[in-house]
């Protein structure tokens, strides 16, 4: 059983903080990219696949005809008979009534909607090209369509936004009363027009800001992982298997995936992507056989002891669930493990170890010394 990963490049306009691979949606192109897509999908026909994820990019700028003959050619060309969740990734400038109906009417049972902010004027400081309203209409319409999973995503600690402001935002969103939500502090990614004009973020009112979040949502939600929260049986299914370190699948230009042990991303050029997967067998081969556009351009065979690493560093993440204290039997695991029970970063809780509350928002640092 398998997660699937589909990634749409595409956007009406770049965010500025976003380091994401994404391009400008053109029609044409988007036509060429979901076959494409359909093409490289059959590669795994043989797989069961447990959960998907449409994701950007932005998903939802795709025309009513291309998300259904993407969504109808996945459905018949792999195995769903084993599926639970199917997540569409929507953006609200891009979302409408017919494609929210459409999605219901094809399956999509969760919706994940790029919020960033309620505040107009830090959504254009973002870089986004919708306000707060087209948000709340389009989630709106969803609620009416029936959806009663949805994630909404929001990003704090902006250099203009002081922790009030920030409560402000939570008690909004409160009042959404959405199923799911992911919360990540501001990063600064390379070439990213952020980076480039030097913003800069403020990590200890980050920090004031994941303390206030995690007070004011705690009580309504499942404070599952580091940066998501959910409603009783909402948690992401698909993500929380990442999580796990299960294998899936990624289709898509530049889309990373996990499969046979093996992690590899794809290249990262939509045209290479195209040409690749829709040419002429004959050509196909010679491109491989050349190694001129290889589809995978990154490799990793993961061995065990990779495979353990990864499994710890990834499942401390999940902060209820954490992992059995057998996934620790390597003496360099164990010997880190027992260093931070001793400084009380880590605790064991029944025959699992978990993260301490108080150091979840500097985890990085203490998960990371597994890697060593
Ligand atoms: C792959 S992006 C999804 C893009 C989505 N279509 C949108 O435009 O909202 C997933 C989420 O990661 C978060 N994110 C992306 N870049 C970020 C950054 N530089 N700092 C913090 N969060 C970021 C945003 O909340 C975003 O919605």
């Amino acid at each position: 059983m398998m997660g699937l990963y589909v990634h749409i490049p595409f956007c009406r306009q770049r965010c500025f903080y976003c380091g994401f691979f994404s391009v400008k949606y053109d029609l044409v192109l988007a036509d060429r990219y979901v076959c494409a897509l359909i093409e490289h999908a059959k590669r795994f026909s043989n797989e069961k696949i447990r959960s998907i994820y449409i994701g950007g990019g932005t998903p939802s700028v795709l025309s009513i005809k291309q998300i259904q003959k993407l969504i109808e050619s996945l459905n018949s060309v792999l195995d769903m008979s084993k599926l639970q969740e199917f997540t569409f990734e929507l953006n609200p400038e891009s979302s409408s009534t017919e494609k929210l109906d459409l999605l219901k009417k094809l399956g999509v049972n969760r919706l994940s909607i790029g919020l960033q902010s309620t505040e107009d004027r830090l959504l254009k400081f973002l870089g986004r090209v919708h306000n707060f309203k087209a948000f709340y209409d389009i989630y709106d319409v969803a609620r009416k369509e029936g959806f009663d999973n949805i994630n909404i995503d929001l990003i704090y600690g902006l250099p203009n936004q002081a922790v009030k402001d920030w409560k402000e935002v939570l008690e909004k969103v409160l009042i959404l009363d959405s199923d799911h939500l992911s919360l990540y502090p501001l990063s600064i990614e390379n070439d990213t027009f952020f980076y480039k004009n030097n913003i800069t973020v403020n990590n200890d009112i980050q920090r004031n800001m994941y303390d206030v979040t995690v007070k004011m949502l705690n009580k309504k939600y499942d404070h599952y992982e580091i940066s998501n929260w959910a409603k009783k049986y909402k948690r992401s299914l698909h993500n929380t298997n990442y999580w796990r370190n299960f294998e899936y699948i990624g289709l898509g230009a530049g889309a990373s995936g996990y499969f046979n042990r093996v992690r590899y991303k794809n290249i990262q050029s939509v045209e290479e992507y195209i040409n690749l997967l829709l040419s002429s067998q004959e050509t196909k081969n010679r491109l491989v056989h050349n190694k001129i556009f290889p589809l995978e351009v990154e490799n990793e065979y993961i061995d065990k002891h990779l495979y353990k690493t990864e499994t710890i560093m990834l499942g401390l993440r999940l902060l209820n669930e954490g992992l059995n204290i057998n996934c620790f039997n390597n003496p360099k695991h164990n010997a880190t493990l027992l260093k931070c029970l001793n400084n009380k970063t880590l605790k064991k809780r029944n025959k699992r170890i978990v993260l301490v509350e108080k150091y979840v928002f500097v985890s990085n640092y203490i998960i990371s010394q597994f890697l060593n």
